[in-house]
């Protein structure tokens, strides 16, 4: 079958990461799974902005619900205010295709140096499953006597029982399918009684339809510091969209590099196309340069791999980036400030592998 994708490559190094994203996913889906993969560019970004008044066409996301996927790179440039870019683009697509589950690994290479003492390769296995549509950036709240001294701010979180209910037993079905099993539900309902309790009854109730999953609930406060002191002890970890948020860029740290952060944006019951992208931005400091790490742009590239069916060929690229972070003989320049290899040395190094 031919798989038809929508790539946008957007703004800084979105575009420059992204390509090499797409060689290292063909490649493997034609070797591993001999699958096609159909390619449309779209260009919509800061440079589309400033031509159209508009991130997108008027059409714009219609249009892209006739892909299976899309595979996006990073908006976000200093010229323009994020609220355009990042607002009219990036956020409202997780909400209008309903792409409820944000997932993100962390994985410690072999070859990968860690900020932490005495972590051996693999010692970071983790899943993290981030609530994608409400929680505390549900769009509710308000102000009042804006500029004022008597000005009031009130942000609102919002937890429904079937909104916590999928995230979690989504979570739940990927620690069935691991080998330790486990599960942990983050939550802070000792201070934020009615929503996070309510994450906690729904907690609660799906657990019991997976006994074979060794599960917990941890304060996140406390999760944050294992993060960081034994990260070893987290399989699959589920979260609230604030407290994924996060906890993500902490597991990133942890792991290594913010350049080996890959992510997906999943529509599980794919009625709606669901999103990859890499974790970091479009890092403006270093766009242009050809320096830039696309192993996060490649890794969430086999994430949508798993999605389209070809496990195979998301393994291979997984193999395929070990490999080539194991032996060492390129490394972009946030995995060794010494380092003078490019964007493309990188790339070329996976397909090679693959
Ligand atoms: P950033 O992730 O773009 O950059 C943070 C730091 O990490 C920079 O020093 C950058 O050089 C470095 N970095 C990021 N990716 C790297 C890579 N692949 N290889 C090597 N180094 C890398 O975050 P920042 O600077 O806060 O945001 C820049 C712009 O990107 C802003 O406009 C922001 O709103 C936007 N942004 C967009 C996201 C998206 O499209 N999903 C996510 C995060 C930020
Ligand atoms: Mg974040």
């Amino acid at each position: 079958a031919v798989h038809k994708i929508a790539v946008i490559g957007g703004d800084g190094i979105g575009p420059e990461v992204i390509e090499h994203a797409i060689r290292a996913a063909e490649a493997a889906a034609r070797k591993y799974d001999g699958a096609e993969l159909q390619w449309t560019r779209l260009p919509w970004s800061t440079a589309y902005y400033k031509q159209h008044g508009r991130m997108l066409p008027a059409d714009g996301w219609e249009q892209l619900t006739a892909y299976e996927a899309i595979l996006f790179g990073a908006v976000g440039d200093p010229s323009v205010p994020d609220k355009v870019t990042v607002h009219e683009l990036l956020l409202p697509m997780r909400r209008k295709y309903d792409q409820y589950v944000n997932l993100r690994p962390a994985y410690l290479f072999a070859g990968v140096d860690c900020p932490l003492k005495n972590k051996k390769p693999g010692d970071i296995d983790m899943l993290v499953y981030r609530e994608n549509t409400e929680g505390e950036y549900a769009p509710v709240g308000g102000n009042l006597y804006p500029g004022t001294e008597n000005q009031i701010a009130v942000q609102t979180g919002v937890f429904t029982w079937k909104g916590c209910e999928r995230i979690l037993r989504a979570a739940f079905e990927a620690a069935q399918k691991r080998p330790r099993k486990k599960l942990t539900s983050i939550t802070k309902s000792n201070a934020q009684v009615y929503g996070l309790g309510l994450w906690d009854d729904v907690y609660n109730a799906v657990r019991k339809d997976y006994p074979d999953v060794t599960s917990n609930s941890l304060l996140v406060d406390a999760a944050a510091m294992d993060f960081v002191r034994q990260p070893e002890v987290f399989d699959v970890v589920v979260a609230s969209n604030l407290f994924g948020d996060i906890l993500t860029d902490l597991s990133a740290a942890v792991a290594g590099s913010i350049g080996l952060a890959s992510s997906a944006n999943i529509n599980p019951t794919k009625k709606f196309p669901s999103m990859f992208e890499p974790v970091h931005g479009s890092a403006p400091d270093i766009a242009g340069k050809g320096i830039a790490n696309p192993l996060a742009a490649v890794l969430s590239a086999a994430l949508m791999l798993d999605h389209l069916g070809l496990a195979k060929s998301a393994q291979g690229v997984r193999d395929a980036v070990a490999k080539v972070l194991a032996e060492g003989k390129v490394r972009t320049r946030d995995l060794d400030k010494t380092s003078t290899h490019t964007t493309t040395d990188m790339g070329d190094a996976v397909v090679a592998a693959v």
